[in-house]
């Protein structure tokens, strides 16, 4: 039997990157995926996808600061499909500055998509989660946060908003890990280092030009800063997080988990 059978999953940001990893490797183990995204268009193309290779799915659009939106797509998931197991906050932006030339644009940008978004979405699908009864694990729901490797070493050029707003989501987690674990709600996160996706392409250009130097030099620097030795896929992050949305992380809440090839270790 599949490791997901039976089980239903929303992922934020499922259009493209990671978050279209995380719906492929969630609905290849059994769920049932709502795949959400801002660009509704690239969230209907993952589902077509999975439909294709035999999963179920829906695409919805969903934009995480929208909490009208959010609490659309968990009535939606809930009438079609009957409860929520697994939630995946992966949605997430990121701008590159100097800390003197940052921008309040910049930091309310980062903040409002990274951090209360992630707030937002958590609110509405933790009231849902609330209703369920356990699962035949025990469990009433899990809430799993793309956070990042910025969310715990604030030593990152040029991020110094997003930064903060990855240690947020990582307090979230926490706080929220601690105040629902006697509802039997896990809520855990993963921490990415330097993954190949839309983002990183946008941040190479980026650092290359705050740095004076070539898009080459600045990934050289990524890959040197990684001991695997290698710039991370989509799928190494995909992988840790069907871990944590299945019956083997029963016992874990709370947890960051690095996924970043070594680049930092805690
Ligand atoms: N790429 C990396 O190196 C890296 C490293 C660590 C963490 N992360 C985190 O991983 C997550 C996914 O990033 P990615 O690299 O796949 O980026 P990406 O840009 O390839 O994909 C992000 C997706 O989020 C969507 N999105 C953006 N704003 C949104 C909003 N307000 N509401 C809903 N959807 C929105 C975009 O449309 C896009 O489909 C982010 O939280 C990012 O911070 C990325």
């Amino acid at each position: 039997m599949k490791l997901l059978a039976g089980k239903t999953a929303g992922v934020t940001g499922a259009g493209s990157g990671i978050g279209r990893a995380i719906a492929l490797i969630l609905a290849d183990a059994g769920a049932k995926v709502a795949v959400t995204d801002m660009h509704e268009a690239a969230a209907q193309q993952v589902r077509d996808e999975i439909i294709a290779s035999g999963g179920e799915a829906m695409a919805l659009h969903l934009d995480v600061t929208n909490q009208n939106e959010a609490h659309d797509v968990v009535v939606n998931m809930v009438e079609q499909w009957g409860r929520l197991d697994i939630w995946c906050n992966n949605a997430g932006v990121s701008t590159m500055n100097r800390f003197v030339d940052l921008t309040s644009w910049d930091w309310d940008f980062n903040m409002n998509v990274n951090a209360k978004g992630t707030f937002l979405c958590s609110q509405v699908v933790v009231k849902q989660m609330l209703t369920q009864p356990p699962d035949e694990d025990g469990i009433r729901g899990r809430i799993i946060n793309t956070a990042s490797m910025a969310g715990k070493r604030g030593n990152a050029p040029f991020l110094a908003h997003y930064v903060a707003s990855k240690f947020a989501v990582l307090g979230l987690t926490q706080a929220m890990a601690g105040e629902f674990a006697s509802e039997k709600i896990l809520v855990n996160a993963v921490c990415p280092g330097y993954v190949r996706t839309s983002m990183q392409e946008r941040e190479l250009q980026w650092e290359a030009e705050l740095r004076g130097v070539s898009i080459d030099d600045v990934q050289r620097l990524y890959i040197e800063d990684t001991p695997l030795g290698r710039l991370e896929t989509p799928e190494d992050v995909a992988k840790v997080v069907l871990f944590l949305a299945s019956p083997l992380a029963n016992f874990i809440t709370g947890e960051a988990i690095n996924v970043n090839g070594g680049a930092w270790m805690d």
